[in-house]
């Protein structure tokens, strides 16, 4: 018998490095390079005179992107918005806003782990108003391993049946409503950190990276429909999900993090039908350096962008939610 034939371990990263310049250097910069002129007269136009969306339904969005989101697209001429998540006296606040700016407003008081409840109530929305634009963006996030295993795990679990479980049965609702109206767009909350990893954070991140993946598939299954599919991408953004006052962030949030510049950017982004809509930009570089890293220094560059992640916004340190 032959032994199995496979490239010896030791030489495999230098066979990995090897790949990722020749790829880079012979497709993925002439690709990019010609996508984005070949796209820029599509994008622009999309920009100025493109299909604004007049139904939109929005979860979590009662505090920080959600809430921002909002308002920014409550600004747009005749457009209805549903306001989904759990507090009702908060969602008012946000819907008060809304409607001061000229919005047609429906407050929709649901947790999205309940299926049974989140499919009444985005099916009996969308039979009033058929919905052009879903943006899941609901999740929760803050406990970091501290030696409490019970309190880790549980809120672990949580974290799965909110941002994945929740948010799949979400867009899944929208999803089938639109594939018989045959057209919509659908926006997924995801995070940079579907990127890269924070270590502590194990369970957040891997609905992050879930949801990507599932985003990505989804945008080809929707295709065929006209459904338009997408992934948000925020790094570090200033709302109650980062709000720890030991924390550095208001300096960084000067620069970068404001939650209300990044609903800006996505209702744009959005427009263009990207894909994937990372802000702040930079943020992503890092990830994309450290991606084509040889595995073990991508592991130890990612552990420690995650801990400086940590460190910034003070995601990993309490439990905000
Ligand atoms: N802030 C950041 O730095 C950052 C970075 C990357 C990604 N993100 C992502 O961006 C999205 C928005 O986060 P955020 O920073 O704006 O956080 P946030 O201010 O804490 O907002 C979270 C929203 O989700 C809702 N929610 C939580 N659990 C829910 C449930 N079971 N059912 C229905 N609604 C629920 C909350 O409302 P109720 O509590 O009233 O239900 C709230 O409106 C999330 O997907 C988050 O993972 C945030």
């Amino acid at each position: 018998m032959f032994p199995p034939i496979t490239v010896p371990p030791p030489l495999q990263p230098i066979i990995q490095a090897w790949t990722v310049w020749f790829t880079t250097t012979f497709f993925t910069i002439p690709m990019a390079t010609a996508l984005a002129i070949w796209d820029l007269p599509s994008a622009l136009y999309n920009l100025f005179f493109g299909e604004r969306p007049k139904v939109i339904l929005i979860t979590g969005a009662n505090s920080g992107i959600g809430e921002k989101l909002a308002e920014e697209y409550s600004k747009l001429p005749g457009v209805t918005l549903g306001l989904l998540a759990r507090n009702k006296e908060h969602l008012n606040r946000v819907a008060n806003n809304c409607r001061k700016r000229g919005a047609n407003v429906d407050i929709l008081v649901c947790d999205i782990t309940d299926k049974e409840v989140l499919n009444e109530t985005i099916n009996d929305f969308y039979d009033r108003y058929p919905i052009d634009l879903l943006i899941a963006n609901a999740a929760q996030a803050g406990v970091k391993y501290d030696g409490d295993e019970e309190r880790w795990e549980d809120r672990g679990e949580r974290y799965i049946d909110v941002n994945l479980i929740g948010t799949v049965n979400t867009v899944m609702a929208g999803f089938k409503r639109m594939r018989e109206k045959k057209g919509g767009q659908i926006a997924i909350t995801s995070s940079i950190l579907g990127h890269y990893s924070a270590p502590q954070m194990i369970y957040y991140n891997a609905t992050k990276y879930a949801l990507v993946s599932f985003a990505r598939d989804l945008r080809y299954l929707g295709a065929p429909h006209d459904i338009k599919v997408s992934v948000i991408a925020p790094g570090i953004i200033d709302t109650p999900m980062t709000s720890d006052p030991k924390q550095p962030l208001k300096f960084y949030s000067w620069i970068f993090a404001s939650p209300r510049n990044l609903a800006i950017v996505t209702k744009l982004q959005l427009y263009a039908n990207r894909f994937e809509i990372t802000w702040p930009f930079v943020e992503m570089l890092p990830a994309f350096a450290a991606q084509s890293l040889p595995p073990r220094v991508t592991e130890l560059v990612t552990h420690i962008i995650g801990r400086v992640n940590g460190f910034i916004t003070g995601v990993g340190d309490e439990a905000f939610t």
